[in-house]
């Protein structure tokens, strides 16, 4: 971790104004905390552009669960790709849905591949890959 640099920064008066409304609205202390989470967004962001390296992510998928064949092929293609698979999170929404989360290291483009294959699967209702980062790299 380096030192701490303060630098000005030029803005439009009624954006600055947008902006401490969202910092309120998400409950940022400072302003120079929500601009280092915007940097760290658009770093994680590059990384995934490139995914060259060890990356981090979370799948969720909803799906009912009396599709024919569908639990079981979800199954299968979570299995095929056991090794970028950390955990799973199985919960019952309801009688009918299903929410699975997946916790997922590895491979940038093996992740997105595994995610699009999943969400893709017919049936399932709605699928959200949310990329993070494995913290490498980050202060
Ligand atoms: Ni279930």
């Amino acid at each position: 971790m380096g030192k701490t640099i303060r630098f000005g920064v030029s803005l439009d008066s009624e954006l600055l104004d947008k902006f401490d409304k969202l910092c309120g609205e998400k409950s940022y202390q400072t302003r120079s905390e929500a601009i280092r989470d915007l940097i760290r967004n658009m770093l994680v962001e590059k990384e995934w552009d490139e995914t060259e390296g060890e990356m981090a992510g979370t799948l969720s998928l909803v799906y009912d669960h009396h599709q024919s064949g569908l639990s079981q092929r979800l199954t299968e293609l979570q299995h095929d790709a056991h090794h970028l698979i950390m955990s799973t999170l199985h919960v019952h929404l309801d009688h009918d849905n299903c929410l699975e989360v997946l916790v997922l290291k590895g491979n940038g483009k093996d992740i997105k591949e595994l995610a699009h294959r999943l969400i893709s699967t017919k049936g399932v209702k709605h699928g959200k890959l949310g990329l993070t980062t494995t913290g490498d790299g980050l202060v």
